[in-house]
This record gives structure tokens, C-alpha cells and sequence, in this order.
């Protein structure tokens, strides 16, 4: 049986590239292996989110997972400051984490840019605490999106090093899972980057019918294609990515020889894609609002996951202080 763990920021609402980046990919594997899901709320100190709306914002993703499809009885949901050993984890991880290799990560250089006035530590051993996460419950499968790619290859390095400079054969090498083999990048509705939580570009597990197809009848698109089989501009990509996600082969194959022959009318492209959206959210969206206000379940869920993941990440921890000389006299 293989170890799964994944995890998302509790930096506000859960969206398509959360659900299709790392949710859906879980929810697939929680009942075949050993499942560690939580939400990182540690990670998301790196931007310093008030108080009040952390809080918060960890209760909705918790909703928002349990109706997304995880299941409490089988698979390990946990908050990540529940489970102080990661943070000592991390600190020991960090002795073996060198500047410049973490100076140079994508994450890393891009919030320089966006918050240049917040460059502090945290975000800079982003990547620490991440494989911290990973290992504590020696993972070796993590379902995630394309963006989360050189964080997972940062963790094999550190994995790797850890254990040649110790001798010893204690944490595998984790891999990037998702079911189609690809990693998947759901493109925001602005026609250009990832679809974010705070790009303004995203559509969101708790958004409306109405809202869904409003944001998908504005989304960024061109004058059409001129002349037949002609390549596919990155706006219009973008909706087909998308599209590819939520609905069926046919569809997609159908609005492609549309394209193809030149036909293609975006208007009707985008009626069908904001229903297939709506498809796959407002199940899940209704769930949200029979669970969030059920505050001794999630407190239950909650206190049940800690206990499984301290478990796991104490007798990892112990290992690990053990192979790097910290002990009892
Ligand atoms: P976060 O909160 O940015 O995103 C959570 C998950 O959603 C995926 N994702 C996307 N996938 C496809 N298209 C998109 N547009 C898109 N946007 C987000 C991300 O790839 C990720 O899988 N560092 C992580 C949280 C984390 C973590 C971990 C994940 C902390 N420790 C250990 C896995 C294992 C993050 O910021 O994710």
C-alpha cells in the first residue's frame, strides 16, 4: 500500500484548479491507500492573512473538502498547526536546505514580485516546510497540479540528501500523481496564467449557477480562427483545457471540429462549458451549505485527524532526531 498525501492553503475559497489540480486526484485513490489530506495554514501565514479571516477561511476548506468527497473514516484529514511535529521536522530539514537552492525556486521569485515589501523567511523555507509535510508520513505519492512540480522535486533533493549524508535508506522519494499521468494547470478565465485564489480569474467551488455563467460568458477570447486547422491561440486553448475537464470526450471532440472547419461560435462554446462547470460544482456546492454550519462534525473530523496524523509524524519524527544524534540522557 502506497502513503498519498496532499494539501491545500487556506488562503481563502477552493477552485476548479484546486478541485482539478489535487481534490479529484485524492478522492480517486482515498479508499485504495494510506491517505494523509490537510490544509495548510502555516503555509499560508507566508502573506500574513488576518487573524479572524484564517480561521475562517480553515473551516470553509474543511467543508469544502468533506464535499468535495473526502472521507473522514478512511482517509486522514487534518489542519497542518494541529500537528506541531512538522514544524520541528521542518526545522530539522532546514539544516540541510542550502539559500541559494531555495532563492532560486519559480514560488519563490514570484512573490518577491508580488509582495516585495514581505519578503520574509517564511516564504523562502516555503519549500522546507512543504517536504516537511510530505515526509513526516514518508508520502510517496502526492497528488497535485503542475505548479506544485519543483516543490516536489525540492523534496526528493532534500529526501535524497538527507539520506546519503546520514547512511541510511529512511525517506523515499516521493512522485507528483495525478490519474491522467499529466499534470494538469487549470487556466484562469483572463485568458493568460493559472487560475489563482486571488488572480481574479477563477471560479470558485461555492459560486453560484448564475455567478458560473456570468464569469464564463466574460471570459477572454479572439475574432476566431481564419482559415481551417489553423493553430489554437492561448486564449482560446485555455477554454478547451477547461473544457477537457469537465466534460464529456464528445463535447470536446465536437467543439474542436468546429474549430477546425472554422465554425466554431464562442458564444455557444462557452453556454456549454459554463453548464459543464455547473455539472461538476453544484453538487459539491450543496453539500458545502448542509456541512459548514455542522460545527460538532468538523470539530470531530478535525480532532480525529490530528490524533492520526501526530501519530504518523511522531514516530517519523522520533527516527529522524534519532539518526541526527538528538538523544535522551
Ligand atoms: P495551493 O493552495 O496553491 O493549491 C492547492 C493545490 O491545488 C493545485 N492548484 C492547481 N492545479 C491546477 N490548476 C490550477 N490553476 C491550480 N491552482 C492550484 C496545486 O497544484 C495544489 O496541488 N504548496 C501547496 C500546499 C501544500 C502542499 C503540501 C501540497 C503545502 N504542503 C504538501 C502537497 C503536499 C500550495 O500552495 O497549494
Amino acid at each position: 500500500m502506497e502513503t498519498v498525501l496532499s494539501g491545500i492553503r487556506s488562503t481563502g475559497n477552493l477552485h476548479l484548479g484546486n478541485y482539478f489540480g489535487a481534490l479529484k486526484n485524492f478522492v480517486k485513490m482515498q479508499h485504495e491507500e494510506r491517505c494523509f489530506f490537510f490544509i495548510a495554514d502555516y503555509h499560508s501565514l507566508t502573506t500574513h492573512p488576518d487573524p479572524k479571516m484564517l480561521h475562517v477561511n480553515v473551516k470553509n476548506v474543511l467543508a469544502e473538502y468533506l464535499a468535495a468527497g473526502l472521507d473522514p473514516e478512511v482517509a486522514t484529514i487534518y489542519v497542518q498547526s494541529d500537528v506541531p511535529e512538522v514544524a520541528e521536522l521542518s526545522l530539522l530539514l532546514s539544516m540541510h536546505a542550502y539559500v541559494g537552492e531555495l532563492e532560486r525556486t519559480t514560488s519563490f521569485k514570484d512573490k518577491i514580485r508580488k509582495q516585495p515589501n514581505n519578503v520574509n523567511i517564511g516564504l523562502l523555507s516555503y519549500p522546507v516546510l512543504m517536504a516537511a509535510d510530505i515526509l513526516q508520513h514518508r508520502a510517496t505519492r502526492v497528488p497535485v497540479g503542475k505548479d506544485q512540480e519543483q516543490h516536489l522535486e525540492l523534496t526528493r533533493r532534500f529526501a535524497r540528501r538527507f539520506n546519503q549524508l546520514y547512511q541510511v535508506d529512511f525517506f523515499p522519494e516521493c512522485q507528483p500523481y495525478t490519474f491522467g499521468g499529466e499534470l494538469i494547470k487549470i487556466p484562469g478565465l483572463d485568458g493568460t496564467g493559472k487560475m489563482g485564489k486571488s488572480e481574479g480569474n477563477g471560479i470558485f467551488l461555492t459560486d453560484s449557477d448564475a455567478a458560473i455563467r456570468k464569469k464564463v460568458m466574460k471570459a477572454v477570447t479572439d475574432s476566431g480562427p481564419t482559415a481551417p486547422d489553423s493553430p489554437m491561440p492561448e486564449v482560446i486553448a485555455n477554454l478547451f483545457t477547461i473544457l477537457k475537464a469537465v466534460s464529456t470526450p464528445d463535447t470536446v471532440a465536437h467543439y474542436t471540429e468546429l474549430w477546425n472547419r472554422c465554425e466554431i461560435r464562442y458564444g455557444d462554446l462557452k453556454k456549454q462549458l459554463a453548464e459543464d462547470i455547473i455539472g461538476v460544482i453544484a453538487p459539491i456546492r450543496e453539500r458545502i451549505q448542509d456541512i459548514i454550519n455542522d460545527e460538532a462534525y468538523l470539530s470531530r473530523v478535525l480532532k480525529q485527524g490530528a490524533e492520526k496524523a501526530r501519530e504518523s509524524s511522531g514516530a517519523t519524527l522520533a527516527e529522524v532526531r534519532r539518526i541526527m544524534g538528538i538523544k535522551p540522557f
